[in-house]
């Protein structure tokens, strides 16, 4: 990580051609470069949104371009804000196309369920009380592991907790008193105790990241320390959270509109 930082310090202070020629070429011709990155065998992933790709010459970061429309810019640009302001809960963003069609992110190691010890590894690493809490809590009776407690179940009731508010539909059918009890204690342990939790939460609120989607396929393991990332921000409209994060490119669409 260290050298990764030196490098970017490098490229701000000096010619960016001379460090990452590769960025240059993206900068140039981005359409091309994925093609050719693609080509390479590049592609590490593909959303509903973007499509993402490891540059070759560079393996410590991805490439996420939108996959449509500049309507969906605001995907990205979200995402380099949150990598700013919450650098220990999503990837940082090192540079991005001026309209927010692409953006080089951290490159983290995404989690599936097929994998899900590596989750559990990452939730202790990353928030060691909560996790503990949430084990004892959702645990059977005698103490021994319950479906509640596997990893990616676990996350879901972390990230509900996190979660603004919940609304009804959010909650499964029939008396979930169980549920939301059980909620409820995650969130106000998490937010007495670890920071990471209370990162997320303010996150959240800020940016409107919804948290149904985060979950397999949008979480990762920081190669460095082996934390959580959230690698998709999951935020699905460019007005929602409580923050003006999105006045540009409200005022974008609106010129475009006219
Ligand atoms: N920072 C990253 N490091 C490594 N892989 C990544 C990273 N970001 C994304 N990926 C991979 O690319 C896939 C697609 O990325 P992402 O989920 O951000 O795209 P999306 O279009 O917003 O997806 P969705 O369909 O979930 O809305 C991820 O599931 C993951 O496998
Ligand atoms: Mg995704």
């Amino acid at each position: 990580m260290k050298l990764l930082i030196e490098n970017w310090r490098k490229f701000l202070t000096e010619a960016e051609g001379d460090y990452f020629p590769w960025l240059q070429q993206l900068r140039d011709d981005s359409a091309k470069f994925i093609e050719d990155q693609q080509d390479k065998g590049g592609r590490v992933g593909s959303g509903s949104f973007r499509t993402v790709i490891v540059p070759e010459e560079d393996k410590d970061f991805v490439v996420k371009i939108l996959r449509y429309g500049n309507n969906d810019s605001y995907m990205n640009k979200v995402e380099k804000l949150l990598g700013d302001e919450f650098p220990d809960v999503f990837p940082r963003v090192f540079a991005h196309d001026p309209d927010y069609r692409w953006i080089v992110m951290e490159r983290v190691q995404p989690i599936s369920t097929k994998n899900d010890e590596m989750l559990e590894e990452a939730l202790i690493a990353t928030m060691p009380k909560l996790h503990q809490f949430a084990y004892d809590l959702l645990s059977l009776e005698d103490g021994s592991p319950s479906s509640d407690t596997k990893p990616f179940n676990m996350l879901r009731y972390i990230v509900m907790a996190a979660a603004p508010r919940l609304r009804p539909t959010d909650l499964p059918y029939g008396d979930n008193t169980r549920v939301t009890d059980r909620v409820t204690k995650i969130q106000e342990f998490g937010l007495a105790n670890e920071p990471w939790f209370t990162q997320l939460s303010k996150a959240m609120k800020r940016y409107g990241v919804q948290w149904v989607d985060l979950a397999e396929g949008n979480v990762g393991v920081d190669m460095k320390d082996h934390t959580l990332k959230i690698i998709d921000a999951s935020v699905f409209s460019p007005q929602s959270g409580e923050k003006d994060w999105n006045d540009d490119i409200n005022e974008e669409m609106l010129t475009e509109k006219c």
